[in-house]
């Protein structure tokens, strides 16, 4: 049994801890709530998943640091210091940091890097997303990663020229689509959530993988074959 702590008792931490409770092969050893030992918890698991907030990340990098656990960790909206502090961390714990914990959309990042490197700059790339009215950074963290990767795999810097929309409706989980075009031909790439647990469900695969790796920083399409 591979042993899980979750830090964060929000909305996230509680449907980690419902993944493991019907998980074969890990189980939750706490949830660190406000108040709580979070070295106590730690030293009882094998792995941390952290899904607390921002405020929370000094402690939560020098504990499992400490105790040199694998960190898993999906917080999003970290400074520039405070994700140079993770990547530092990761030189002597193996660590998985990704805004979107969505195995479907590794996939898509990976699929939408292959067809950029392979079309060429003749291609327009339009990224455009779809969010609840409760979000409030636009475009999302995930558009940015989805036109670095198409920015890269052509030799761009940052997103390169790729353009976005953005837009805020009801209560939609999140909507990618990636549109390649050419005067001749087009491409489109899509990805839809209906639920915010496949967030959790993935970085609960993110942990029972991250225990056998060496120390280093490792994104959701590491764990891709
Ligand atoms: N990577 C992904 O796929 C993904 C998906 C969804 C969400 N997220 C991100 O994950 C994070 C959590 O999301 P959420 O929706 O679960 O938020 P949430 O419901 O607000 O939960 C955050 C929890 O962290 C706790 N917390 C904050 N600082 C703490 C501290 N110093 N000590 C102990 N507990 C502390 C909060 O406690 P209090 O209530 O007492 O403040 C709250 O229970 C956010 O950054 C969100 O953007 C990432």
């Amino acid at each position: 049994m591979i042993r899980v702590a979750i830090a964060g008792a929000g909305r996230m931490g509680q449907s980690i801890a419902s993944v493991l409770d019907n998980h074969g092969q890990l189980e939750c050893a706490g949830i660190w709530g406000r108040g709580d030992d979070l070295d106590a918890i730690v030293a009882d698991a094998h792995v941390l998943i952290d899904f607390s907030l921002p405020e929370a990340n000094d402690e939560v990098i020098g504990t499992v640091l400490r105790h040199r656990k694998p960190l898993v960790c999906g917080v999003s909206g970290l400074s520039g210091t405070q994700m140079a502090k993770i990547e530092e961390a990761a030189a002597s714990i193996p660590l998985v940091y990704d805004r979107n914990m969505s195995l479907g959309i590794a996939v898509l990042e990976r699929a939408v890097r292959e067809a950029a490197a392979s079309l060429g700059a003749d291609f327009e790339v339009r990224i455009s997303e779809v969010h609840h009215v409760h979000k409030k950074d636009a475009p999302s963290g995930t558009a940015l990663n989805l036109g670095e990767a198409v920015a890269a795999a052509r030799g761009e810097t940052g997103t390169g020229s790729v353009e976005f929309t953005s837009e805020r409706r009801g209560e939609v989980p999140g909507d990618h689509e990636v549109v390649m075009a050419s005067p001749a031909e087009r491409l489109t790439f899509a990805h839809s959530v209906t639920t915010r647990e496949v967030f959790a469900d993935g970085a609960v695969r993110a942990a029972a993988w991250v225990v056998s790796q060496p120390p280093g920083f490792y994104r959701m399409r590491d764990l891709l074959f």
